[in-house]
C-alpha cells in the first residue's frame, strides 16, 4: 500500500454558525467545497491550510455517525484521513493483515472521492478513513 499524505482531519462540530465564525472569520481560512452526504447524515465543509484539509462535520440526522460521536465524546476532531494510491488495494493489504474495516468495500466520498473507514478498535483510538482521489485525465 501506498499512502501519499494526509488529506484532511474531520472535525465534529456541535453548532455549524459558531464553528464557521471561528474557522471564516477568527482564523481567515477560505470555504472552498460544501457537501451533504446523505447516507452519512452529515453537512462537510472544507477549508484548505496548504495541502490538507480541515473537514467540519456537522450531523443532519439524529441518528448518524457524527449524531453519535457528538453524544459521546462531544465536539472535536472525529477522524484522519489519509491518501492511498489504490484503495481496494490497501483494504485488501489491511485486511490480508488482520485489520478490522469498517467499510470492507470503498464507497463514494465527496467531490468524486472513494473512501473507506478503518475500525478504530484496531488503529489505537484513531479513527482512519482512506481516500482515493479521482484520477486526473
Ligand atoms: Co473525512
Amino acid at each position: 500500500m501506498r499512502i501519499k499524505r494526509i488529506d484532511h482531519l474531520g472535525i465534529a462540530v456541535a453548532d455549524l454558525a459558531a464553528a464557521k465564525r471561528l474557522y471564516e472569520d477568527v482564523l481567515g481560512l477560505k470555504l472552498t467545497h460544501e457537501e451533504v452526504v446523505q447516507d452519512q447524515g452529515v453537512r462537510t465543509l472544507f477549508y484548505p491550510i496548504g495541502e490538507v484539509k480541515l473537514e467540519l462535520l456537522e450531523s443532519i440526522t439524529p441518528d448518524g455517525a457524527i449524531a453519535k460521536y457528538l453524544e459521546k465524546r462531544g465536539p472535536g476532531i472525529q477522524h484522519l484521513a489519509i491518501e492511498v494510491e489504490d484503495i481496494d488495494e490497501a483494504i485488501a493489504e489491511l485486511k490480508s493483515k488482520g485489520v478490522k474495516m469498517i467499510d470492507e468495500h470503498p464507497r463514494r466520498g465527496v467531490e468524486n472521492t472513494r473512501i473507506a473507514f478503518v475500525h478504530p478498535k484496531d488503529t489505537h483510538g484513531v479513527l482512519l478513513e482512506l481516500v482515493e482521489l479521482p484520477r486526473r485525465m
